[in-house]
């Protein structure tokens, strides 16, 4: 038995990065995954490698009624709802006096309203299923150490850990066995990282040396080291587990 087992997880970013391999792990470990993002080719190609314990479904998570459409095909595909992993983000440099303002809010959309539209449509899903659940917001070092070249997304992080907290303390209040948890990653060897090691700001072997430097472990996660915090979370090994701040980083949110 795997920890995920009779656990169905709709997990958003699940094409490539950091989502898509807590989609792969949570199949792995006997649950069943629904892979969600813009990206749908990248998703239905790792959902077809993945079997039957996982499909594909076309998300853009600024869109409610898509959030709607999506619980659905969980719940139509595999029976139910237990977890929600809101992994989808960006992250675009700008400080606060020149930061473009749609970059601002296609940030906030995507890091903050997207799982705050995910919870609200996924949450009574998971209440219906009658079984625990859990939701794991994917945050950032930068949601507790702020960085000043990405104000937007220093922003969306912290409003991302407020909310989660925030539906903590609802879903336990109401006495539901559903927990609500965050895990802070620091840089993590995914496209994302890639497209800004290899932006031209600089040599891409200076990039690596530069990030590395600011996590005391001095190196660059892998996105299997997050993806096991996650389906820790997910799990019920975490049953007593709600509200956390669960880092993933090398030591970097700690360091002065
Ligand atoms: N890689 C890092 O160094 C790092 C560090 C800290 C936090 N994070 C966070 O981890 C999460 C995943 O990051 P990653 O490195 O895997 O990124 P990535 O860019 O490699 O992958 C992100 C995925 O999200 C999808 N996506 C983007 N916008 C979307 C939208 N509107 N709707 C649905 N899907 C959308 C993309 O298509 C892509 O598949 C993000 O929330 C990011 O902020 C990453």
């Amino acid at each position: 038995m795997g920890r995920m087992t009779d656990k169905v997880a709709l997990v958003t970013g699940g094409a490539e990065g950091i989502g898509a391999t807590v989609g792969r792990m949570i199949v792995a470990e006997g649950g069943e995954a629904l892979l969600c993002d813009v990206q749908i080719d990248k998703a239905r190609a790792l959902a077809d490698e993945l079997g039957e314990n996982a499909a594909a479904f076309e998300l853009d998570v600024r869109d409610l009624d898509q959030w709607y459409a999506a619980v659905k095909a969980a719940q139509e595909r595999f029976g139910k709802l237990n977890v929600l992993c809101n992994v989808a983000g960006i992250s675009e440099p700008g400080i606060v006096t020149d930061v473009d303002l749609d970059s601002w809010n296609r940030t906030i959309d995507i890091n903050l309203n997207g799982p705050f539209y995910g919870c609200r449509a996924a949450i009574p899903a998971m209440e219906a299923a009658g079984e625990p659940g859990a939701i794991v917001n994917i945050g950032s070092m930068i949601a507790m150490r702020a960085a000043a070249f990405v104000a937007a997304y220093s922003a969306s992080k912290a409003g991302l850990l407020g909310l989660t907290r925030s539906v903590a303390l609802d879903l336990a209040e109401r006495g539901l066995p559903i927990r609500a948890n965050m895990v802070h990653p620091g840089a993590i060897r995914t496209p994302m990282y890639d497209r800004y090691k290899y932006s031209g700001v600089d040599t891409p072997e200076n990039i690596e040396t530069n990030f590395a430097a600011t996590h005391p472990m001095n190196r660059i996660g892998e996105p299997e080291e997050v993806a096991k915090a996650v389906v820790f979370l997910a799990s019920d090994e975490a049953s007593f587990t709600t509200g956390c701040d669960f880092t993933v980083d090398g030591g970097g949110s700690i360091r002065s």
